[in-house]
């Protein structure tokens, strides 16, 4: 890339040129990106800016919260409340749901967040993330409710996730493909970096938490096994496995190189879908990586068509290198 492509800029050709968004999508887009700025900068600074550690609380999915989470969360809302282009929020951190206050204008979109997704890495200097989606509001004049946010992922206009790492990275897609930007920090912008991002079919690369194989469903179980095989089993290659224990920096790895990720539903509490959230992580990651030609499920139905019931819904999810989903997905249903 001979001349440097600001992320204002190529947001303004992708409403000006293609047509792809509004101008109030835009400028929601240039929001998140100012906040994910911000968050990288408390990122950046851990133990200097006093950022580390626990809050001494807990969310409403009885996870313990960091101090970072609170911050990340805060930073989002007040960036996003103000501009005239949301009429409310959700985020894993917050119990309901947040309405733009009425003293500022509302606008048309809903957007949903994980402030910070991968919290148990924050002390221990390892990449973490946010994670986002915009729905529009349902038409109609009544003020918004949770049952609004109900969309299933197919509904999503935008979503994307920045990833707090040795870079800093933005990944973003509205519809039309993934692109990734670097921050630059002598400058203080979003650069693009890569257009088309697109993930290989095949891969020899999982990545699941190993600690739980004795509760995975027997469909789990008989795909690691055939991997773990490598040469000599069926597959007839070796594999390699990665686990962050960042969703954000195991999409990024796959979105650069390809790969499957699987959080899976398992026995340790079996009422429970999986451990991630649909809203907050699977329906963002789930498009953006069908985006760049990968596949994204829950075992048995694309992730994206799954209809929600509730705001902080888990799901269990396989998502990554088309043809290894695909193939998991079947040893699921049978197909
Ligand atoms: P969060 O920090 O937002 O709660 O998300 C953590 C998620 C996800 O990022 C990661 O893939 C997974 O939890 C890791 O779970 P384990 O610690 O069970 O491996
Ligand atoms: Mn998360
Ligand atoms: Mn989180």
């Amino acid at each position: 890339m001979s001349q440097k492509i600001s992320l204002t800029r190529y947001l303004v050709e992708q409403q000006r040129v293609d047509g792809l968004i509004p101008s109030q999508l835009r400028l929601l887009l240039e929001v998140v990106a100012r906040a994910c700025k911000s968050i990288s900068q408390a990122v950046n600074k851990g133990a200097l800016g006093g950022v580390l550690g626990t809050a001494g609380s807990e969310n409403v999915q009885g996870e313990v919260q960091k101090k970072l989470d609170i911050i990340a969360n805060e930073v989002l809302i007040e960036a996003n409340e103000w501009g005239g282009h949301l009429a409310a929020m959700a985020s894993e951190e917050m119990d309901g749901i947040y309405l733009v206050p009425n003293r500022y204008p509302q606008g048309e979109y809903l957007l949903l967040f994980d402030p910070l997704d991968g919290s148990s890495n924050i002390d221990v200097n390892v990449s973490i993330g946010t994670i986002f989606s915009v729905l529009k509001k349902p038409e109609g004049d009544r003020g918004v409710e949770e049952s609004d946010f109900l969309q299933p992922g197919s509904q999503q206009v935008a979503a994307g996730y920045c990833v707090y790492g040795p870079q800093t990275t933005l990944v973003l897609t509205v519809g039309d493909g993934v692109a990734m930007f670097t921050l630059d920090r002598e400058q203080g912008s979003f650069v693009l970096t890569e257009e088309n991002v697109r993930i290989p079919e095949d891969t020899k690369e999982f990545a699941i938490n190993m600690s739980n194989m004795r509760h995975w469903d027997t469909p789990v179980k008989r795909y690691i096994d055939e991997c773990l095989q490598g040469k000599e089993g069926p597959r007839a290659k070796d594999f390699n496995m990665r686990w962050i224990a960042s969703m954000v920096a195991d999409v990024h790895r796959i979105m650069t190189r390809g790969g499957i990720f699987m959080y899976p539903w398992d026995k340790r509490e079996p009422h429970k879908p999986g451990k991630l959230r649909l809203m907050y992580e699977a329906n963002p990651m789930g498009w953006l990586i069908e985006q760049a030609g990968g596949a994204a499920t829950n075992g048995r139905q694309r992730i994206l068509d799954i209809q929600p019931t509730q705001l902080h819904e888990r799901v269990s999810v396989i998502l990554g290198s088309k043809n290894e989903v695909e193939r998991v997905t079947s040893y699921h249903t049978g197909l």
